[in-house]
């Protein structure tokens, strides 16, 4: 898909108040400071659509942009920054989790993972959480510049060895760098795909 245009919409931390339009709706989450919004950029290929930051929790708010005046692309905040509860359960964002449970546009979400680390358990709960709402996913690994392709290889293994022990298949996965613009066509064509199999359903 060739991305005609990118608009900023709206930034806000109340889901009511999101764009009430019907469009297609993809969401972009992940640790913070895992690549969200780097993607985001990458992908639009526009330098500072979305802002980035060297310091974790950069994105506060959900925010909406339009793209080719026909879906929105969201960058939500990143969760596992903002204190996290003592206790084993993580506690994510309440906007986050009422995001995910009101939109009823969002077609899928893509959760980033950092490619550079072993499965962590915050992400994995977070699938588990989506899993269990009934919310489809796939899975972005981010910065792959940072790995030669035997590591990266390996550490996409290791997110399959555990995945597969509560799932029964792997989520649709995706190999991502910003710096490079690695994926950039692979994560475009899927979504130009959905959004013309929602037509079709029309
Ligand atoms: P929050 O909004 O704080 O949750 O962060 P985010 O997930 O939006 O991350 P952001 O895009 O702001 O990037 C965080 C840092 O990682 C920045 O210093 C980026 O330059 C760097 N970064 C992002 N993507 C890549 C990538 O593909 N390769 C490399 N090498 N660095 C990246
Ligand atoms: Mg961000």
């Amino acid at each position: 898909m060739k991305i005609k245009s990118a608009e900023f919409v709206m930034s806000n931390s109340d889901v009511a108040k999101c764009p009430k339009s019907r469009l297609p709706e993809y969401a972009f989450i992940g640790r913070s400071n895992v690549g969200k919004s780097s993607l985001i950029n990458m992908l639009t290929s526009r330098k500072s659509l979305a802002k980035t930051s060297g310091r974790p929790g950069k994105t506060q708010l959900i925010n909406h942009f339009l793209i080719n005046k026909n879906w929105h692309l969201v960058d939500l905040p990143g969760y596992g920054y903002a204190r996290v509860s003592k206790s084993s359960k993580k506690v994510f964002q309440k906007f986050i989790t009422q995001y995910f449970g009101l939109r009823e546009q969002l077609v899928t979400a893509f959760i980033l993972v950092d490619i550079r680390h072993n499965p962590q358990p915050i992400d994995l709960e977070f699938m588990q959480w989506m899993g269990e709402n009934g919310i489809p996913f796939s899975i972005i690994f981010t910065k792959a510049d940072k790995l030669k392709p035997k590591a990266i290889e390996n550490h996409v293994e290791d997110y399959k060895n555990i995945l597969l022990q509560h799932w029964e298949d792997m989520p649709n996965y995706f190999i991502t760098s910003s710096s490079n613009e690695t994926g950039k066509d692979d994560v475009l064509d899927y979504i130009d795909d959905l959004n013309n199999n929602m037509e079709l359903d029309n």
